[in-house]
């Protein structure tokens, strides 16, 4: 899908990732509906884009349904029709092992992340099928392949939307909707602490070695442009999820040596 004039829904606006998405979507010519939870954040968001111009702003939770509805309601209301979703809110969860996690910790990460796209997948996808070419876009992460200790339920989440992407992509086939699955490897945004987690990641790890929100978002954007299914995103992606395919036991090995720190040994 080409952009230039479309209207494109975009969650987890406010920051980040759906930031730099928001902003590079006004640049080739997009109509936004940028969603966030956190009112601060949009308002960041417009700030950026020097003013709303072609953008709107929509204070939403997305495990919300009927705020869901309502929100699809509104973007109709407001731009006149959606021809894409791009499904981008998440958060992390705290980094402990599965016994030492809150169910409410719990039941939070796997609502944002997975009841969050299902939400916004079943209400806006009757609208993009109503145009002669619609896209949803969900992003996952390299965790729904690689497991983190620390990150299971996160993961679980995230292996549960690329899967079901992968299903709406079967279902879509012969429609006018196109589907795309983005799995991110570490990208330097406040994802911990916008998720109300604290994290001291190993070192080497996040800010210094990581890839910047801004050319994650233009690597998505790339690859919804060129019509690719998976759109991995970031060099420790592509290789984890070959030596995960090739030596699943040693990569996860890997991994849990450089999360032990964080989350303990027992
Ligand atoms: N940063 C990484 O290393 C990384 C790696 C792999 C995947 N991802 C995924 O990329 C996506 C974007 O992450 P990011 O790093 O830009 O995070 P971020 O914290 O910078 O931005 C996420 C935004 O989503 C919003 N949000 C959170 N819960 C919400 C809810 N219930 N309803 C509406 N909005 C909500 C937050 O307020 C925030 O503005 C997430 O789905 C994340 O899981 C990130």
């Amino acid at each position: 899908m080409k952009f230039d004039d479309k209207v494109v829904v975009v969650t987890g606006a406010g920051a980040g990732i759906g930031q730099q998405l928001v902003l590079q979507l006004l640049e080739r010519g997009a109509h936004v509906a940028a969603v966030d939870l956190r009112e601060e954040g949009l308002e960041e968001t417009v700030s950026l884009a020097e003013g709303p111009g072609r953008m709107t702003v929509h204070q939403l939770d997305v495990t919300d349904r009927e705020g869901v509805e309502a929100l699809a309601e509104e973007v109709v209301e407001r731009h006149g029709a959606v021809d894409g979703l791009i499904n981008n809110a998440g958060i992390i969860q705290p980094f402990v092992k599965i016994d030492k996690l809150d169910f409410e910790d719990i039941d939070r990460v796997i609502n944002v992340n997975l009841h969050g796209p299902i939400n916004m997948t079943k209400v806006f996808l009757p609208l993009l099928k109503e145009r002669p070419q619609g896209h949803i876009c969900n992003v996952s992460s390299m965790g729904a392949f690689l497991p983190v200790p620390g990150q299971a339920i996160y993961g679980a989440a995230k292996a549960g939307v690329s899967l079901m992407t992968e299903a709406l992509y079967a279902e879509l086939m012969d429609s006018s909707v196109s589907v795309s699955l983005v799995m991110p490897g570490a990208i330097a945004t406040d994802i911990a602490s916008n998720s109300g987690v604290e994290a001291v990641m190993p070192e080497g790890d996040q800010a210094s070695s990581s890839m910047g929100a801004d050319e994650a978002a233009e690597c998505v954007l790339e690859g919804i442009e060129k019509g690719r299914l998976h759109i991995v995103v970031g060099s420790d992606a592509r290789l984890m999820r070959l030596a995960n395919r090739i030596a699943p036991k040693k990569s996860i090995r890997l991994i849990q040596r450089q999360m032990k720190d964080l989350i303990g040994g027992e």
